[in-house]
Formats: structure tokens, C-alpha cells, sequence
């Protein structure tokens, strides 16, 4: 008995000794992107780091991480995952998971003494999780991070410069305007998509073609400023400029005006980053992509001329008959085809 009392106090000790930084944490691995990646057990890493920044490298004991892995199938009840994690006594963790039905919407929890770790998964309804700041608290000023992809990003920072106290914008890497790195750079380091939301404008503008970023703007809590363009993904055509964003000419040259509306027009600027994140919400879930995709390829394969051969190396992946339950008569796709 007193063995074990003094075992007990000596593990205790132990745990105490090595302060954790939790917000530290390492975390890799192919698990994070879950809809990407098709394989039988998806897993993670997570290396804890203590609170002088240095890597630990023994357990830190029993139940001081714990980890769990849920999503929603397609009848909104919850998935079955199955979820395991492993302690490699070294400072590391593997969290290991496997998905028994089709998915939606998966999030990983980990949680170091109780805290949870945020983890960056983008996607329509991460982003509504993850915007902490009300809009009264927000920073006035019009946030955006990007590579240099296009001209008018390197024109924002021009811009910028002339209105510094409008403006938090930042080239994060420099590709297709290298040698103009010494006007627009040095790089920045990368900002989590979800503190874009601590700042009230947002900005969608052109990369190579239309971002992929818009629907996670308008999910988010901010009002945003889109640049006119002639790219455009499936759901702009259902999106009513002034009503879900501010327009802005595409050569940025309103941007600034624009902006001192919004800041004279701060509950017109609410209303319109209301609006947007209720049509993401209306519009741009994970089962709006799904049925987009699905009722394009239907559309798609009775157009198709030629008739379809399958091969011998083609193998047939059958999909549970419930999988798609989107209304077709919804969608106008005649822009897309
Ligand atoms: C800490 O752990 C990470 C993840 O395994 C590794 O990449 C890094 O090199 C380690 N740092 C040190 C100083 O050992
Ligand atoms: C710009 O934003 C970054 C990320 O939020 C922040 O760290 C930095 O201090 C801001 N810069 C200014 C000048 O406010």
C-alpha cells in the first residue's frame, strides 16, 4: 500500500515538473485533411511542447491528452468513428481514427489538461466556430493575407501604404513577382485564416482566377469588400452585390473610399456580413458542394456523346444509394455547362 502511495506522489511529481505550453503543440500529419485523403485509418501527430519552447521527451502522464474525432453522416446523425490515441512516451502522440460510413463535416478535438487545441480544418462551418471577437470589438480596418498571385495584390499594398490606418495587408509569398520583392516584401508569416476575423473588412480579390477563399469569407462574421471580376465560382450568380458584400472595381481604385463608408455605415456594414453568413449558411454548406457536384456530373454524363467504356483496370466504387439527398429543381447550372 505505501508502495503505491509513493508511486502515486512520484508520478504526480513527475507530471508536475514538465509544464506544458498546450497553445505549443506541434500537430502533422495526413489526418488533418480528412476529406482529401482516402485511407482505411486516417491518423495525426502531436508533439508537446513545454512552456520554454522545448520539445518534451518523456510522457507527461496519463489523461493529460485526450483526443476525439466526430462528424455527421448524411441523415445528421452523428458518424462512426473509431478513435484511438496512442502515447509513444517520448513527448508524442499519435491519434489514430477510422471513418465507417461517408462523413461530412469531421472535427478533431484535442484537448492538453483540459485545454482544446485550435485546429485549423477550413471549412464553411469551421469558420462560424472560430470568429471569437463580436463586431463592436473587432479592428476597424481591412484585413487580408495572400500570395502575390495577381497585380492588383501588389497594388493593395501600395494602397496600404498611403492609408496605413485602414489597412492590415501583407504579400505572404512571393511567386510570380519576384523580382518585386524588395518593393512588397519581405514574406510574412502565416496568420491563421481564423484570426482574419478579428479585423471587420475583409477583402476576396483575384488570385489566378477566382479565390477559393469567397465562401469562407462570407461564412465568417466580417464584411467584405469583393473586387469585381469576370471569375466566378457556382454561387455567385445567387449573391446580390451591396446585400452579401461590397463591390469594389476590380482595379481596387474605390477600395479606400469604400472602406470610409463602411466605417460611417457600421450598422449597414453589420447587415450585409449578417446576410452573407446566412446565405453561407443557406447555400454553401458542405451539402450544397456535394449536390452541386452531383447534379453537374448528372448534367454532364447526358451530354456526353461518346459512350462510356470501362476498362479492365477500373474498378466500381458503389455509393449508398442515400448519399445525395439535394433538390435538383434548386439549381439553375446552365452558366456552368
Ligand atoms: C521537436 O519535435 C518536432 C516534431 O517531431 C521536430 O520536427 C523538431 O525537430 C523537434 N525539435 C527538436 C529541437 O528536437
Ligand atoms: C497586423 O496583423 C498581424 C496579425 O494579426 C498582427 O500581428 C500585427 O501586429 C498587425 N500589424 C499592425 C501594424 O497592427
Amino acid at each position: 500500500m505505501q508502495l503505491i502511495t509513493l508511486l502515486v506522489v512520484l508520478m504526480c511529481v513527475r507530471t508536475k515538473n514538465v509544464e506544458i505550453d498546450p497553445l505549443k503543440t506541434i500537430i502533422w500529419g495526413p489526418g488533418l485533411q480528412p476529406a482529401e485523403i482516402t485511407m482505411r485509418a486516417r491518423y495525426i501527430f502531436l508533439q508537446l511542447i513545454d512552456v520554454h519552447g522545448k520539445n518534451l521527451t518523456e510522457s507527461p502522464g496519463e489523461n493529460t491528452v485526450t483526443g476525439l474525432v466526430q462528424g455527421q453522416s448524411f441523415n445528421d446523425l452523428p458518424c462512426r468513428i473509431w478513435t484511438q490515441l496512442f502515447d509513444c512516451k517520448d513527448g508524442s502522440f499519435i491519434l489514430r481514427y477510422k471513418v465507417f460510413n461517408t462523413c461530412l463535416n469531421i472535427k478533431i478535438k484535442v484537448k492538453i489538461k483540459g485545454k482544446e487545441l485550435p485546429m485549423e480544418m477550413l471549412d464553411t462551418l469551421s469558420v462560424q466556430g472560430n470568429t471569437d471577437l463580436p463586431w463592436e470589438n473587432k479592428v476597424e480596418q481591412l484585413f487580408w493575407r495572400g500570395r502575390d498571385s495577381r497585380k492588383e495584390r501588389l497594388d493593395l499594398i501600395d494602397i496600404s501604404r498611403k492609408h496605413p490606418k485602414l489597412f492590415n495587408v501583407s504579400i505572404t509569398n512571393f511567386f510570380f513577382f519576384k523580382d518585386k520583392i524588395d518593393k512588397y516584401g519581405p514574406g510574412q508569416s502565416h496568420v491563421s485564416f481564423f484570426d482574419f476575423f478579428k479585423y471587420k473588412y475583409q477583402l476576396n480579390i483575384d488570385g489566378t482566377v477566382a479565390t477559393y477563399r469567397f465562401p469562407y469569407l462570407l461564412a465568417g462574421d466580417s464584411l467584405v469588400f469583393k473586387q469585381e471580376s469576370k471569375y466566378y465560382e457556382f454561387f455567385y450568380k445567387d449573391l446580390t452585390s451591396g446585400l452579401h458584400y461590397v463591390p469594389v472595381k476590380s482595379d481596387l481604385s474605390d477600395l479606400v473610399e469604400k472602406i470610409q463608408w463602411a466605417k460611417e455605415h457600421d450598422e449597414d456594414g453589420l447587415k450585409i456580413a449578417k446576410s452573407a453568413r446566412q446565405f453561407a449558411r443557406d447555400n454553401l454548406l458542405p451539402r450544397d458542394i456535394l449536390c452541386y457536384y452531383t447534379t453537374l456530373f448528372h448534367e454532364w454524363s447526358k451530354r456526353l456523346k461518346s459512350k462510356v467504356k470501362v476498362l479492365n483496370n477500373m474498378e466500381e466504387v458503389p455509393q449508398p444509394s442515400h448519399s445525395c439527398q439535394c433538390h435538383l429543381s434548386n439549381l439553375n447550372l446552365k452558366d456552368e455547362l
